[in-house]
């Protein structure tokens, strides 16, 4: 399988383009990936899920392309990313939004007192003072604003939640959990609403250039996108998509993409409890028996892994069973001849590598998912964590197709 061009690289291909980047998200998929397969194994009209839809990649590629679809996702981050890319607002009501906004925060008297939540940690691990004084106060004109109950909500959400990172002491250049350096901490003033001002024009600017690229059904809001925040693991819906097309996690949070990390200043700004996420929360009674999964290969690769270290392989198995389980829920949810898109990649985890793709197969050779095509595909990874070398592990992901029921 290839891209028109041939490569499916996308190598120095802008994946942030339009309302794409709105928002920074760990591990987004490219745009462009998403464009090829609906065209090229979808059909006329269709509902697409993505159970893993992170920032809503697929959700804002399956709309442009006039398709109703849903996303799901625990983090409630990516939710709320998701809606507010997916919010569809004439290009004339964005304007005003625009304007009430600016307007709202010229007129708002900069506070300079000390908020209280300053003296507990995480704020003030993560914020300066001042910067946390003007960043609560921004919240709470938002929300009071008469914008936060209607459909601009979601945008709104978005700015904050992007400013928030934006002044915090985070490493902007990091997605996981790095404060900056005690020589950038002592140069660090950010202006609050400065940032939240050129954020917002930023945001509404991408929202109005995507909502011209809308089909008309899509604008008159026949076709949508709707977001459920809940576990791809059991989710229980039974033939009513036509079309997957998903990334789940390449492993557990801890060692390679940390979304919960990502998430943790925006929703701290948001006042949204961070329950611990991802796929390591919890235990799974499969992963005690190893040889509780489809397939012969599971088996002999957590006993390798567990001779040099066993609370990987623990690990390890807990991911399987994450992804087994998950593979159940989209194979349930396809109707009879429908189409599931997975990325996944391989990794390598105590010096094995773990060939991620060839076990996804087993997995779907298990159920009724026949193999239309595997594509491999190189990763450039533009934001490289600084512990655990991911851009060493994991360099090359695989683009797998199946059908239901072939
Ligand atoms: C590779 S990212 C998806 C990125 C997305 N394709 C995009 O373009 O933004 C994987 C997503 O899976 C989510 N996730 C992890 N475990 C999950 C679970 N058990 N159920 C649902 N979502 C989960 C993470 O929060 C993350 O957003």
């Amino acid at each position: 399988m290839r891209s028109a061009k041939g490569s499916w690289d996308f190598a120095g291909v802008n994946s942030s383009y339009l309302v794409h980047g709105i928002h920074p998200y760990p591990a987004r998929m490219h745009p462009h990936i998403v464009k090829i397969l609906i065209d090229r194994f979808g059909k006329k009209r269709m509902i697409i899920a993505d159970p893993f839809c992170g920032s809503g990649t697929v959700l804002v590629e399956s709309l442009a392309s006039g398709h109703d679809c849903v996303g799901v996702d625990l983090n409630p981050l990516a939710c709320l990313i998701s809606k507010a890319k997916t919010t569809v607002i004439p290009k004339e009501d964005l304007l005003l939004t625009q304007k009430q906004i600016v307007d709202q925060l010229s007129r708002a008297r900069r506070r300079s007192i000390l908020p209280l939540e300053y003296r507990k940690y995480p704020y003030r691990f993560w914020f300066k003072r001042k910067a946390l004084g003007q960043l609560l106060l921004l919240r709470d004109l938002l929300t009071e604003s008469n914008l936060w109950s209607s459909r601009s909500r979601w945008l709104l959400v978005s700015a904050l939640s992007r400013t928030a990172r934006a002044v915090s002491n985070q490493r902007p250049s990091e997605f996981k959990s790095y404060r900056l350096s005690e020589q950038d901490l002592r140069r660090h003033n950010p202006d609050v609403f400065g940032t939240f001002r050129g954020i917002i024009t930023d945001t509404i600017m991408r929202l109005g250039a995507y909502y011209e690229t809308l089909p008309e059904k899509v604008r008159s809001g026949s076709i949508e996108a709707s977001l459920v925040q809940a576990d791809a693991r059991d989710l229980g819906a039974r033939k009513i998509v036509d079309m997957v097309i998903t990334s789940p996690p390449y492993g557990d949070s801890d060692t390679t993409v940390g979304y919960e990390q990502f998430s943790r200043i925006p929703l701290l700004i948001l006042g949204i409890r961070n329950r611990k996420l991802g796929w390591t929360r919890g235990s799974d009674p499969l992963e005690d028996t190893w040889t509780n999964f489809p397939g012969g290969s599971t088996a002999t690769l957590f006993s390798r892994v567990s001779r040099i270290d066993r609370t990987r392989s623990r690990v390890l198995r807990r991911y399987f069973a994450s992804l087994w389980r998950s593979l159940l829920n989209i194979d349930s949810m396809l109707r009879n001849d429908g189409v599931a898109c997975i990325v996944v990649g391989p990794r390598t985890v105590s010096g094995i590598r773990i060939r991620t793709p060839d076990i996804l197969l087993e997995f779907a050779q298990a159920l009724s998912l026949k193999c239309l095509s595997r594509t491999k595909r190189r990763l450039v990874m533009k934001t490289q964590p600084r512990r655990n070398n991911l851009a060493q592990t994991i360099n090359e992901e695989e683009i797998l197709v199946f059908r239901k029921g072939g």
